[in-house]
């Protein structure tokens, strides 16, 4: 998979991709991702990327001149399978957005910033619009790194163990169960007994009940469906 990240902050995105899961799936030729600074494609000589709203009111919108010179270049490149602009307006990220995501080849994902993007840009160049959460961030960029975090992890040879991913919260409407480690008993609290049991049947028998309380506890509606 190859994931282009167009941003008016690139320093934004150095750290998030550097560092463990993302940074080995890069050293292993997983994923490629790709930061361009939207400043780079500015034709005007102030190398601005932003302008006043037509019709005044607050905050600056950034320009669709640099983001369709940006997108164009990719284009003439390879193929893209979706150009994503993240932004509080667009449709809620879960599990299922992810998984479906982590089956593309290629992926542009947009960030907006200040009061968001020509509204040009959505109409005409985007594919689809990703909101990581009902409330506003300063800028798409973490947004951007949420959405490619929860896709890469999924691609087959990530994670160590294949089976990890599968098990995650989310990934069948349940939330993940309980986990405990060494050791198993520590200033008078106890592993639940069955889980040092050795008998594999019962433990998966319990992980699925505990995922099952959990996720009615903590998220009656992911069993709605
Ligand atoms: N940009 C600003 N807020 C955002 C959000 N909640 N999701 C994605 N992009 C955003």
């Amino acid at each position: 998979m190859r994931i282009d990240i167009i941003t008016a902050l690139p320093s934004l995105l150095e750290s998030p991709f550097n560092d463990s899961i993302l940074k080995r799936a890069q050293d292993r030729g997983l994923v490629e991702i790709h930061v361009h600074d939207l400043r780079k494609y500015s034709e005007n000589k102030q190398k601005s990327i932003d302008d006043y709203a037509f019709g005044g009111g607050a905050g600056m919108v950034l320009t669709i001149q640099p983001i369709d010179k940006c997108i164009s270049q990719l284009q003439s490149e390879r193929d893209y399978d979706e150009i994503i602009y993240l932004t509080p307006d667009g449709d809620l990220l879960n599990q299922q957005i992810s998984n479906q995501i982590s089956t593309l080849k290629n992926l542009i994902l947009l960030c907006g910033h200040y009061k968001g993007v020509d509204q040009r840009v959505r109409d005409h160049l985007i594919t689809r619009e990703i909101s990581i959460g009902d409330y506003v961030l300063s800028g798409g960029e973490l947004g951007a790194a949420v959405l490619a975090d929860s896709v890469i992890r999924l691609l087959p040879g990530v994670l160590n163990d294949e089976t990890s991913a599968l098990t995650d919260s989310f990934q069948d409407n349940l939330l993940a169960p309980p986990v405990y480690t060494r050791p198993s008993e520590y200033k008078g609290m106890k592993v639940p007994e069955i889980l040092t049991s050795g008998n594999l049947k019962a433990i998966e028998d319990w992980r699925m009940d505990q995922a099952f309380e959990r996720t009615k506890l903590k998220r009656p509606d992911l069993l709605k469906d």
